[in-house]
């Protein structure tokens, strides 16, 4: 099992559209997958079709008092399974920042996976901030995956993201995170998108994913369908772009045994 951050303190970056489309991806390649919604706007939970479901947030098991499994439910898509976000979590900034081990409670709540193996992957959905729950995030995380903007100010957000990577690592929290991928969204075919890639690629060499995803209207529709793109719009470009991210993800990480 590998559980991989979908994290970027920038908001609007595409980190909810590649949670909810990469997973339903890697659902319908045969991985049994798990998207965890860290967000209390739960966007990822909305854009999958469900609405907001009390109690059933991460929120109860990162406080220690109900077991994470209790909060998986299965969606309408095989092998697809959710913990959904709820505003509950917007508690958690100051409730969990109390608390003992307060940067390792997702992780210590993820042990039970890590031990009986229900799934293949589990994808965290971050909130856009450096607080508690993103932190939480990565210190769970095995690896990160960055979903980047193309446009002008995305190598200062890499640069501060890195930093707190190095922060994670250090504090002894989870000391093998690394930056599985770096994936720039919302493509334009223009001068600067270019110049911004070349720039990511000249510093990040192959962590960035060779796939790029274009800007297209129908995958910012898609979630108020409550679809992943490979439903709404199979044969468009915004399936074909999350598709071929999902192979090279796949090619990144191959699944093993158990
Ligand atoms: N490739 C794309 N083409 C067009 N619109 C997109 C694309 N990717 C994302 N969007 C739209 O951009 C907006 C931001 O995307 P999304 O919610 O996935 O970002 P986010 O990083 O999760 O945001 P937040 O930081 O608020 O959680 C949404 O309205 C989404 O539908
Ligand atoms: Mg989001």
């Amino acid at each position: 099992m590998k559980i991989v951050a979908i994290a970027n303190q920038k908001g609007g970056v595409a980190k909810t559209t590649t949670s909810i489309n990469l997973a339903a991806c890697l659902a319908a390649r045969g991985c049994r997958t798990l998207l965890i919604d860290l967000d209390p706007q739960g966007n990822a939970t909305s854009g999958l079709g469900f609405p907001p479901i009390e109690g059933q947030s991460v929120y109860g098991a990162l406080l220690g008092q109900e077991p994470l499994s209790d909060k998986v439910i299965p969606t309408r898509w095989e092998r697809l399974f959710l913990i959904p976000g709820d505003l509950d979590l917007a508690g958690a900034e100051i409730e969990i920042a109390r608390l003992e081990d307060h940067l390792t409670r997702l992780r210590s709540a993820l042990e039970i996976f890590r031990q009986d193996q229900p799934f293949d992957f589990v994808l965290l959905d971050c909130p856009p901030s450096l607080g508690i729950l993103m932190t939480n995030a990565l210190a769970a995380a095995d690896e990160l995956l960055i979903p980047l903007q193309c446009e002008y100010f995305a190598l200062e957000g890499l640069s501060k993201i890195h930093h707190v990577v190095d922060q994670i690592r250090e504090s002894g929290a989870n000391p093998h995170l690394t930056i599985g991928g770096i994936l720039m969204t919302m493509f334009m075919r223009n001068n600067l998108a270019q110049q911004v890639i070349n720039e990511v690629q000249t510093h990040f060499g192959n962590i960035i994913y060779r796939t790029v995803i274009p800007r297209t209207v129908r995958l910012s529709e898609a979630p108020s369908h409550g679809l992943p793109i490979i439903d709404y719009e199979p044969n468009g470009l915004g399936s074909t772009a999350y598709r071929a991210l999902t192979e090279e993800f796949l090619k990144r990480n191959p699944l093993t045994k158990n």
